[in-house]
């Protein structure tokens, strides 16, 4: 179910014609709206990593419904991490470009993919199947010191040097069930707040993190960096966002968590003060009532967005 998907088109102000890159396309929930206002003229540039969520996204958007057929988009899928978004679309050419960070519904409920502790299966946790380390590579590998960093920092979880060295003891750990027993056993709740999520929450969301290199893809993104600069640009140094939109476009990214959220409203700050961007949201936009009872993932949802000058 896609996340906050009214403002999301909205502030995309999505053009009859234009060219939007859907960054992250998972079930193409966005996508379809995008693509329902661009008419046969307009291009969507879809990506993601998981090769299954490319197959999904293309049997959707392949299928345009009856009264649009004539009227409906070309779409051009690409597998690749949107860290490599301005390896593939030519400089200043969108209209507008929509991350919705995180995985998918689609991901979170495969068992076989190892995201869920809600569901046993093989510590995978890779949104690309065909590239980095696993989650039970992790697991099994890093020392206890880089377990416990990595548990704090990606999962701002307080009681992270405790459940590193519960892993450690409790090696081999192969599956997403047996790695919650041990965090659930190593870190009980302490009060009620506490009892509200899953002990196991923070730990999967911070392995998922670091198996992803989540943060650092969306840096990669978002924030200007001397590794992002080629020969073709000039003085100004440009993130890859700030450099396939063009001026008057659009650029929309929903968070699920305040590690993301940082990163969007600081690149977002800096473009303003560099004169790239002009924000148009003050503060985040998020879920109303409404959509969180029916999609209770859109409850950490943030949404920020930008005008490229
Ligand atoms: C929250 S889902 C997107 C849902 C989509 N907006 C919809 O309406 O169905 C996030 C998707 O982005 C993909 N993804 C996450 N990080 C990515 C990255 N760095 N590059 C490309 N795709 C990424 C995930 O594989 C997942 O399919």
């Amino acid at each position: 179910m896609a996340v906050l998907l009214k403002p999301a088109i909205e502030f995309l102000a999505v053009r009859r014609g234009g060219t939007y890159i859907d960054a992250t396309l998972g079930l193409g929930g966005h996508s379809w709206e995008i693509a329902k206002r661009l008419g046969a003229q307009g291009r969507l540039i879809g990506f993601d990593k998981d090769p299954a969520a490319l197959t999904r996204a293309r049997e959707r958007l392949g299928n345009p419904p009856p009264e649009l057929v004539g009227d409906w988009p070309e779409v051009d899928f690409v597998h690749a991490s949107f860290a490599e978004v301005a390896k593939h679309v030519a400089p200043a050419t969108a209209d507008g470009l929509l991350a919705d960070l995180g995985v998918s519904s689609m991901q979170l409920e495969d068992a076989a993919r190892g995201f869920s502790f809600q569901a046993e299966g093989p510590l995978d946790m890779r949104m690309d199947p065909h590239s980095g380390l696993t989650a039970e590579q992790v697991v099994n590998r890093f020392d206890e010191r880089e377990l416990a960093d990595a548990i704090y920092e990606f999962g701002e979880e307080r009681r992270s040097r405790r459940i590193a060295r519960a892993i450690v003891r409790a090696r081999p750990i192969q599956t997403t069930a047996q790695l919650a027993e041990v965090i659930s056993a190593a870190a009980r709740p302490m009060n009620q707040a506490e009892r509200r999520i899953h002990p196991a929450t923070r730990t999967f969301q911070a392995l998922r993190i670091l198996v992803n290199r989540e943060l650092d893809d969306l840096r990669a993104l978002l924030c200007p960096s001397e590794r992002n600069m080629g020969a073709r640009r000039g003085p100004r140094l440009l993130s890859p966002a700030a450099e396939v939109v063009k001026p008057g476009g659009r650029l929309v990214v929903i968070s699920f968590h305040s590690l993301e959220d940082r990163i969007v409203k600081d690149a977002m700050r800096d473009g303003a003060r560099d004169g790239l961007y002009r924000v148009l949201t003050k503060k985040p936009v998020t879920a109303d009532e409404e959509e969180i009872d029916r999609n209770p993932r859109s409850r950490s949802a943030k949404l920020r967005a930008a005008e490229r000058t």
